[in-house]
């Protein structure tokens, strides 16, 4: 089998999923907001462009520090122009609407993803107080009269992330209580809620599917330094597995890892926890066909699917894997296909034939996790793998060329953001570039 397996450290930089939504609480208060161990992603660039944008300064003293101070708003809206290249950036609406009584955003078109609406952020919303309409394809949200929502207790029909974020900031200063239930329990929401109750804010249960909000009447600044990112975090230890390599992967939270890690462990991946933020993939993994469903947190999460689908090309057997949280989420299964996988599609499941040799080909990425399977596919490729519009995966992995070559992987960036070329062939040198 081809690829040259992964050997060395590595480190996780910060949560994309986490940085985005604590910038976007920034906009709840005047003061300035300080986080720690953003990830210096395409992604933060958006949402950094956004807060610019409605008139929030925001400096990097360091580049992974950014300090946000929204004493002057003077926009009160996220922009399509924003919203059709980053979803997230409908993260401004509820602190917005929040603090100024008045938020308006485009709707987010279709996605590489399947429709993804935003129904339950607006009727959230609603459910505080707000009114709720449309204008020339904007939605246009506006507080009651005194420019305050109000506490309510809300019901979402489906477990959602964003919508769960950008309703607890909205609560932060309702007048009253709120509280939310059937909540999202990711660690992201969790790292908002530390971020929010350090602003001064009064939130309880961030982590559980019952969140608990008391309104005040204003927050302040704050310091806060951003979770590591899970997804990255299994990525590389994907990586590392399916080169059969041995890595050291450091500054990660394996706690918020625990299914992910144990459907690896049944596959066959030998996984260490050293310490309380490092894992350790080493051996030489055989690994067996173990089937997945995608779930909500503490569930196997929908942004390891396309990647856990690459190393199941490598698996003993055949692994069903089913995607529950998005409709349309096998993107990467016709590219997978053309580096020689077999995978059958049927409905929302897909099932995976193992182990095939993948032979390297031009592929294109759709987006940011698909690009991170088909990086995953290359490493292991005979030959040279091409994968085209990289810019998908500098959405969410910071220079994930240099962190792989670094622990020993023959990739190159062609083209600034638009193309890369990974070779992993067992023989020849280890041409590092
Ligand atoms: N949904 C609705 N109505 C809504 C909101 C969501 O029907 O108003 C549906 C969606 O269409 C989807 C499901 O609910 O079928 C779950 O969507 P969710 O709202 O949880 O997704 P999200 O908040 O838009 C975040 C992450 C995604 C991640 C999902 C699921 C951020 C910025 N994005 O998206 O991350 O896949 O949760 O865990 O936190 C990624 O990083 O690659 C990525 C796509």
């Amino acid at each position: 089998m081809g690829g040259r397996p992964l050997k060395g450290r590595i480190s996780i930089s910060g949560a994309k999923n986490s940085a985005l939504p604590c910038m976007a609480a920034a906009i709840l208060t005047p003061e300035k907001v300080t986080l720690h161990n953003i990830p210096y992603v395409r992604d933060i660039i958006t949402q950094r462009r956004l807060l610019e944008d409605i008139g929030a300064t925001v400096l990097t003293p360091e580049l992974r520090t950014h300090q946000i101070t929204a004493s002057h708003i003077e926009i009160f809206e996220a922009p399509y122009e924003l919203v059709k290249t980053m979803r997230a950036s409908v993260l401004a609406l509820g602190p917005l609407l929040a603090r100024f009584g008045k938020a308006k955003v485009s709707l987010p078109g279709g996605c590489a993803i399947g429709t993804r609406p935003i129904d339950l952020h607006l009727s959230g919303f609603e459910q505080l107080g707000a009114e709720v309409g449309l204008e020339a394809g904007d939605v246009l949200a506006r507080a009651p009269h005194g420019g305050r929502l109000r506490g309510a207790e809300i019901n979402f029909a489906k477990v959602t992330v964003t919508g769960t974020e950008n309703l607890m900031m909205a609560a932060t200063l309702a007048r009253g209580k709120t509280i939310l239930n059937n909540a999202a329990c990711e660690p992201e929401i969790s790292d908002l809620a530390e971020l929010l109750n350090k602003m001064g804010a009064r939130v309880r249960g961030a982590g559980t599917a019952r969140i608990e909000i008391e309104g005040v009447e204003a927050l302040g600044g704050a310091e806060h330094t951003i979770i590591p990112d899970r997804i990255e975090t299994g990525t590389f230890i994907v990586a590392a597995a399916i080169t059969r390599g041995d890595l050291e992967i450091r500054d990660c939270r394996p706690e918020h890892l625990a299914a992910l890690v144990a459907k690896l462990r049944e596959a066959g991946v030998a996984l260490e926890e050293l310490n309380q933020s490092t894992l350790r993939v080493s051996g030489d993994h055989h690994i067996k066909a173990t089937d997945v469903i995608t779930e909500p947190h503490p569930g196997f999460p929908t942004d390891m699917q396309a990647q856990y689908m690459t190393l199941m090309t490598q698996a003993n057997g055949r692994t069903a894997i089913a995607e529950t949280v998005f409709e349309n989420r096998f993107m990467h299964v016709s590219e997978l296909q053309r580096m020689g996988a077999r995978i059958h599609i049927d409905g929302h499941s897909a099932s995976v034939d193992g182990p095939v040799r993948l032979t390297g080909a031009r592929v294109l990425a759709s987006d940011l996790r698909a690009s991170a399977s088909l990086v995953l596919a290359g490493l292991v490729a005979e030959g040279e793998t091409s994968i085209q519009r990289v810019y998908h995966i500098d959405r969410g992995y910071e220079r994930i060329e240099a962190k792989l070559r670094a622990v020993g992987a023959d990739i190159e960036r062609i083209r600034e953001s638009v193309s890369a070329t990974l070779s992993a062939s067992l023989e020849g040198d280890a041409a590092i570039a």
